[in-house]
């Protein structure tokens, strides 16, 4: 039986539906509320607002659950190849063989770049961010694929996301060798995602490049545990976007953008500058656990918090264990890592971020991780793109298969003037 619940707002008493989701998450549907009562509801920062139904990924931040279509993400993170992951959040299930590999041939006969994309890196500064130049070169993919943008004709939506995953490592890649003054790599489709992927990233003409295959296992770990996060502010925006009738390279460029600021994906690149930064003080993790509790101090403590997750981030948990896993295997003593262990000790046992339940996210060992590979700090966040590109594409998809499909347009609550007398500009 589906429950109600009552809302008296004045003389109206209204019967509000609850929405019950498959892991018995309730909502109440308030979308009637204005047209009955006149009221909006007011939620800054919508901490308490589902925008959307989905049936893509689950997260419970009290318990430290995540699964993407229903599969852990422990799971996940240990059996699969980035690219089956890409498929099962984009198209539902786990792939079967035949699937897999039509999928990966449709991606890898898209690995290039067309030749007057590559000129677009010559108009870049050498010193341009790279998540700048991702989202530039995304966005300029419509530019280039103008005879399939069309959000409604499923076979353009299929090349557009070959095109994009195939494309996404490749003009990273280039950002980086622009960045460095190399010449770009072309791909390479014998090898897998991840391995391509180095070697766009470290290969040289005039030497041979031996692809490492713990970098290859890291790497592929991490794009997965990036791969969705249900309405992330990045994936919101995509789907924001979206939600106008965007192109998918539109709507994917702007989910970088967002992803860049520093409370997002852009975290992972402030962890290993604040870790650098106390190191360089002697040092002194429990000066710098002062300052975040510092209500006077701006400083946080990054790579600390989540919206969601309020007693552990179970990416961190897979990602530190990893962490641990390749320091010791390529027999590394990262100064940072240490910084990181006892920035993690102190902070929790400290009673500031015991009771506000803040605990290390995603991003807080990924940096160590992505040290260890050879990657350079501006390109974390890059990474995490690459990573969260097929969560993207498979919220693009799913809002546009709703039935219930709108605009995204929420409203406000107006504290601006009343109506004033216009005032000439002679009488200012
Ligand atoms: N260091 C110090 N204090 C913190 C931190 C932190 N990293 N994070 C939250 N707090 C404090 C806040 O000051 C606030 O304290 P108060 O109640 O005394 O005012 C309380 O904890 C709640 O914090 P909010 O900012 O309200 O939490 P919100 O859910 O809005 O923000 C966020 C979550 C943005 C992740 C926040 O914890 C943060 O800024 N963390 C650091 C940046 C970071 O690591 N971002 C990556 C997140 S994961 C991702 O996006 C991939």
């Amino acid at each position: 039986m589906s429950q109600s619940a009552k809302l008296n707002c004045g003389d109206v008493e209204l019967e509000v539906p609850v929405i019950e989701g498959t892991e018995d998450e309730k909502a109440l549907d308030i979308s009637q509320l204005r047209r009955e009562t006149g009221l909006i509801t007011l939620d800054e920062g919508y901490v308490n607002t589902g925008s959307t139904r989905s049936s893509i990924t689950f997260l419970n931040g009290e318990k430290g659950i995540l699964r993407y279509r229903g599969y852990a993400i422990e799971d996940l993170a240990r059996n699969c190849d980035f690219v089956e992951v890409c498929y099962l959040l984009i198209y539902g299930d786990l792939p079967s063989h035949e699937q897999l590999d039509e999928f990966r041939s449709a991606i890898h006969s898209h690995t290039m770049l067309h030749e007057d994309m590559r000129m677009f890196y010559n108009g870049f500064p050498r010193d341009a961010h790279p998540m700048a130049m991702l989202s530039s070169v995304v966005s300029a993919m419509s530019t280039f694929y103008q005879d399939a943008l069309d959000p409604a004709d499923p076979e353009h939506v299929e090349i557009c996301i070959h095109r994009l995953i195939a494309k996404l490592p490749t003009i990273a890649a280039y950002s980086y060798k622009k960045s460095i003054g190399q010449p770009f790599i072309y791909p390479e489709n014998d090898l897998t995602y991840c391995e391509n992927f180095l070697r766009m990233m470290f290969a040289v003409p005039c030497e041979p490049y031996e692809i490492d295959p713990d970098f290859v296992t890291a790497l592929n770990m991490l794009l997965i545990v990036h791969a969705d996060h249900e309405q992330n502010c990045s994936t919101s925006t995509v789907r924001m976007v979206g939600s106008s009738n965007a192109n998918l390279f539109a709507s994917i460029a702007a989910g970088v953008c967002a992803l860049w600021g520093p409370l997002h994906g852009g975290a992972n690149e402030a962890v290993v500058n604040m870790l650098t930064q106390i190191m360089d003080d002697d040092g002194d993790v429990e000066k710098y656990v002062a300052m975040a509790k510092d209500k006077e101090n701006g400083f946080r403590l990054m790579g600390f918090g989540h919206r969601v997750y309020k007693n552990f981030d179970p990416r961190a948990t897979i990602i530190k264990a990893a962490c641990d896993r390749l320091l010791e295997k390529m027999n590394i003593d990262d100064p940072l890592f240490h910084i990181a262990q006892q920035l993690e000790e102190v902070a929790l046992r400290d009673e500031y971020f015991v009771s506000r339940r803040l605990y290390p996210n995603v991003d807080f060992y990924s940096g160590v991780i992505y040290r260890a590979i050879g990657i350079p700090v501006p390109m974390f966040t890059v990474l995490f793109a690459m990573g969260r590109l097929p969560g993207w594409i498979a919220h693009w998809k799913e809002m546009h298969s709703s039935e219930n499909k709108r605009i995204c347009r929420p409203r406000q609550v107006y504290t601006g003037e009343n109506i004033r007398d216009f005032i000439p500009l002679s009488d200012r």
